[in-house]
């Protein structure tokens, strides 16, 4: 027998998970983002250029391949840059700024799974391209922060800094690597250090944090640009209402973020406990070969928050299921069931019936756990003097309703 490979599940019926892919962008859709997909794998360089090259998710986590063509391809390991790829590729950007895109679908890291931890994952996400206006920032991060909430996820905590930008971050840069290197690190630190010294600000471990204490952050060097747009943003999540912590260690694995960078903890998840995260991309147009476009985003992982949502014991409706189950005992009855079901779905109304000819007691039971509201059973004989028994699954309690009301009746 076959199973998935390592890393990857399978959506089942019964899963919350179209809703919660579907509830995430509901914010967005609302604010105008409209919805653009962009395919599954995209040009190896245009990650290697737009994430990263140094990053972990560009050195060591891309499933890449050459196709029949010769051409090095690799499945996305997120979403950002195959849609501003897509933005520059169709012009979008030549039009009203800024050009507001929402997107869900699969992403892949060569991770190692644990808990919340997938090779194939997936995330809900939105850019807004094409401004700077830290107005624009607020917009977009409290939409996430509104989709966990109208989930009724009340544990997501929102951390939020500035990592500056070309005019202010090299000189930082500097700074803590000379800072860094006074310091007794341990060699796989002192690489990490070499590769990217903000990164060594975010290692979880205590005796490291320790040694950390006084080094130079990001957001006490911020230029007077930087620092102006990093208290507008917090302004305007305040007067939005979006409660958020200043985070000046927070850093991210995707090396295109400058400015305004944020990411959603949730604490009933252990060690991935980031539902999602995001940030300003100004420079993500210009290292992929386009103009100049400013940029920001989100995407947040749908696995790690049907996980949250069981932490915290929320029930999100999952969509499968029908109202209305219909039981025909013959085989004029059957006749009939399959004709009426049939009116039902025209009218939306959610609804199947017993096949395979079980019987009563066996109609009965799939009845029940088709959790419908309502059955309607049916004999030849109930046809002959037009009633069918309608019956209520919640109580049990059963009416003779005639057909001819039948459908009205249940609408
Ligand atoms: P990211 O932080 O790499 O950002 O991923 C966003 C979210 O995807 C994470 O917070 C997490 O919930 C989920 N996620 C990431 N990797 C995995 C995994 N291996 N298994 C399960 N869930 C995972 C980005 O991807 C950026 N493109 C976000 C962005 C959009 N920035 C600007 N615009």
């Amino acid at each position: 027998m076959f199973q998935a490979p390592k890393g990857t599940y399978d959506v089942l019926p019964g899963s919350a998970f179209l809703a919660v892919r579907d509830g995430l962008l509901e914010p967005a859709r609302l604010a105008g983002y409209g919805y653009v997909e962009a395919p599954v794998f995209e040009d190896t360089e245009l990650f290697a250029r737009g994430v990263g090259a140094s990053t972990d998710v560009v050195s060591k986590e891309m499933y890449s391949f050459t196709d029949r063509g010769g051409r090095s391809l690799t499945l996305r390991p997120e979403g950002t840059a195959g849609v501003v790829r897509a933005v520059l590729e169709h012009n979008l950007h030549k039009g009203q700024l800024p050009v507001k895109v929402r997107y869900a679908g699969p992403m892949f890291r060569a991770e190692r799974p644990q808990a919340g931890r997938y090779r194939q994952f997936q995330q809900s996400g939105v850019e807004a391209i094409g401004l700077t206006d830290p107005a624009l920032d607020a917009e977009v991060v409290a939409l996430a922060w509104e989709a966990f909430q109208r989930l009724g996820l009340r544990q997501v905590r929102l951390l939020m800094t500035s990592l500056g930008d070309p005019a202010c971050r090299p000189a930082y840069r500097e700074e803590l690597t000379a800072y860094l290197a006074g310091l007794d690190l341990d060699e796989a630190t002192q690489e990490r250090a070499r590769i990217n010294p903000l990164r060594v600000l975010d290692d979880k471990r205590p005796e490291l944090q320790a040694l950390l204490t006084s080094a130079p952050l990001m957001v006490d060097r911020l230029c007077a640009d930087c620092k102006a747009h990093h208290e507008a943003v917090a302004a305007g999540l305040e007067a939005l209402g979006v409660p958020f912590e200043r985070a000046p260690r927070l850093v991210r694995g995707l090396d295109y973020y400058m400015r305004t960078t944020f990411e959603f903890l949730h604490d009933g998840l252990g060690a991935q406990s980031a539902v999602g995260g995001g940030g300003r991309y100004d420079g993500l147009s210009e290292s992929v070969g386009g103009p100049p476009l400013p940029g920001i985003g989100w995407a947040l992982g749908i696995e790690r928050t049907l996980l949250a949502l069981e932490a915290e014991g929320v029930t999100v409706p999952a969509d499968s299921g029908v109202q209305v189950f219909v039981v025909p005992l013959g085989v004029a009855a059957k006749a009939w069931a399959v004709g009426f079901v049939g009116q039902l779905r025209a009218r939306g109304i959610a609804s199947d019936l017993a096949y395979g000819d079980r019987g009563l007691k066996g109609a009965m039971k799939a009845a029940d756990r088709s959790r419908a509201r309502w059955a309607v059973v049916v004999g030849d004989r109930d046809l002959d003097g037009s009633v069918a028994q309608l019956k209520d699954l919640t109580n049990g309690e059963q009416t003779a309703v005639p057909l001819t009301d039948l459908l009205e009746h249940l609408s």
